[in-house]
């Protein structure tokens, strides 16, 4: 595995009390030093690939009426922000029945681990990578003839330069599909529970990666505009509602509690409460449909674009 700058670690509950509590001003330094790295739950995560119908409906019907129904040997794919790979092997390599080599890259350690090992295919290459940053992806420049995204790109800081990036992986003539969250429940219920002053302490400085279009309300002929002004041509740009039925209340317990950033800065002691009272927010944002099951209402940006064939590399 290429392991490209990140680590992560769990933090203990006894580094995790604010330095206010405790005076202990090397505690506060290890505090500071982790409150920045993103952590999310592998395991958890892994048990269900993304459960949406939505995201399954646009591998099944929606790219391949857009020409990826047909490949050759020479397709190079890669997968930014593949998560612990169960989408990849189960919704994107199905694209691609011929193929050279498929490349997956995550920034959590955790996840590649995973990937791996309950992953594992013999023409994908997994590695930690961050998408945000050229340095630790360069090594793929001008060479990927197909790239995929699932729910990934809006978690960078500066989306901008994730899709710059993804210019810079292309080959010319390449093409990236990607499905960018826009809206979730889960921006709001992580807004107010990074406010709330009983949780505050835990949580200050948390980068809650919450999609820029969210923040700033931008809608999809922003992301148009950028793409033009990056290179890219645009095959296909729509901007959908979802209302993804979750199939148990425990696949959406599992698949939120694992993409929480706040949850591993909680206390263990204090986990259940804090899990109680962000799903109560969940479910405040969330709605439930006639049936009482649990749905994920999202704004969802649906992409094809291409770099064109004149460029370059
Ligand atoms: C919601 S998960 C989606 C995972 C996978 N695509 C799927 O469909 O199941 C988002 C993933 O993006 C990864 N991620 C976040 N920021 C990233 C970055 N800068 N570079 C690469 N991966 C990133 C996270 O670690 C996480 O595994």
């Amino acid at each position: 595995m290429r392991d490209c700058r990140f680590t992560q670690k769990r933090i203990s509950p006894e580094e995790n009390i604010h330095p206010e509590e405790t005076g202990n001003w090397l505690q506060y330094l290890k505090y500071n030093y982790s409150v920045n790295k993103m952590n999310l739950n592998s395991d958890l995560y892994s048990i269900n690939p993304i459960p949406f119908p939505s995201v399954k409906r646009f591998f099944k019907e929606t790219l391949p009426q857009l020409g990826w129904n047909k490949n050759d040997e020479n397709e190079v794919g890669f997968d930014a922000g593949c998560g612990p790979g169960g989408t990849t092997v189960e919704w994107i390599l199905p694209l691609f029945p011929k193929l050279k080599i498929f490349y997956a890259v995550d920034i959590l350690t955790n996840m590649i681990e995973l990937a791996q090992k309950e992953n594992f295919h013999p023409k994908i290459e997994y590695s930690v990578a961050n998408m945000e940053d050229w340095s630790t992806i360069k090594h793929w420049k001008g060479q990927i003839t197909k790239l995929v995204s699932v729910y990934s790109l809006q978690w960078l800081k500066d989306q901008r330069q994730g899709f710059q990036n993804v210019y810079q992986l292309l080959k010319a003539g390449g093409e990236a599909a990607i499905l960018y969250v826009m809206e979730s429940p889960l921006f709001p219920t992580l807004v107010e529970m990074q406010n709330k002053p009983k949780w505050n302490k835990f949580f200050e400085g948390i980068d809650l990666h919450i999609s820029d279009a969210y923040h700033k309300k931008f809608n999809a002929s922003y992301y148009k505009e950028i793409l033009k002004e990056i290179g890219f041509d645009i095959l296909y740009c729509k901007e959908e509602m979802t209302d993804d039925v979750f199939i148990s209340e425990k696949q959406y317990k599992d698949f939120f509690t694992s993409i929480c950033v706040l949850k591993s800065h909680v206390p263990e002691n204090k986990e259940e409460e804090f899990e109680k009272e962000f799903f109560e927010a969940m479910d405040k944002y969330n709605g439930r449909n006639a049936n009482e099951s649990p749905v994920h209402r999202g704004k969802i940006l649906e992409l094809l674009i291409r770099k064109p064939d004149n460029t370059r590399i």
